[in-house]
């Protein structure tokens, strides 16, 4: 088993920006994430993390391709405003109109998957906007309620774990610990494949716009809280640290709440 570097992983986190040049409702201030990811940037760079990864969902609806290719080009130059490596999941918003080739290509990452290590501690990306049938989600294809992991992402996902037992988190816009719209819809199976992956200790989560925490056999699974809110003070984003595959921690900012297992 690969030694961890001494030194702890500092992973900045933010999911669910939902960024769109639109006007603000009661539910979301669409147009504020674009300085709340720059605040979030600046105290990623101040606190000196190593990686930062994005859960996925940047832009919400608008009103066409071009709109919503827009506001991707736009919140992505902002994120790509932070001096370290950064890394994306895919929400169903990222490829509700736009396809994942599109969306790929303004993000600048080459899969919709993302495998990497750093100081000892593997990161593994999640691409969960698939429909029941296996197609990817865009072009308004998808229902946001139904995402399904298809046999040959399933497949795939036990290889990458299996492969290499350097402590691993994985990452994943869509809940792999519950059952409700907010989850994959085959999420039991998916639990089913990581399971007896001890190396696999923790899974880190967005989509649901709350904030929870679920212990299921010897994993974690942690769900963060969205950045996109109507209320000027909601921010949320956070830190998490990683002393080793069963030691980890997260920093809250804003509205995103600390947890210290
Ligand atoms: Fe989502």
């Amino acid at each position: 088993m690969t030694t961890p570097d001494p030194s702890p992983l500092k992973i900045g986190l933010v999911t669910d920006i939902h960024y769109a040049d639109t006007a603000a409702n009661e539910k979301r201030d669409t147009r504020a994430s674009l300085h709340r990811v720059r605040q979030a940037i600046g105290d990623f760079q101040t606190h000196d993390v190593d990686v930062v990864v994005c859960l996925g969902d940047l832009i919400h609806s608008g009103p066409d391709v071009e709109a919503e290719r827009s506001y991707m080009q736009t919140i992505v130059a902002e994120l790509r405003r932070v001096d370290r490596p950064i890394y994306f999941c895919l929400g169903n918003h990222c490829v509700d109109r736009l396809t994942k080739a599109e969306a790929l290509e303004i993000i600048g990452q080459p899969t919709a998957t993302f495998e990497a290590i750093h100081k000892g501690i593997r990161i593994l990306g999640l691409d969960t906007c698939f429909n029941p049938e296996g197609s990817s989600y865009g072009r308004l294809n998808s229902d946001w309620r139904v995402a399904v992991l298809p046999e040959a992402e399933l497949d795939k996902l036990e290889q990458s774990i299996s492969k290499n037992t350097s402590p691993t988190l994985l990452f994943s816009h869509h809940r792999l610990d519950a059952n409700d719209d907010w989850s994959l819809r085959n999420a039991e199976e998916v639990r089913r494949r990581i399971g007896p992956h001890k190396h696999l200790s923790y899974a880190v989560q967005g989509h649901a716009h709350l904030a929870d925490f679920r212990s299921i056999g010897h994993q974690g699974f942690l769900t963060l809280m969205p950045m996109v809110y109507s209320d000027p003070k909601l921010n949320a984003y956070s830190i998490l640290t990683v002393m080793s595959s069963q030691s980890i921690a997260l920093q809250g900012f804003g509205n995103q709440t600390s947890w210290n297992p």
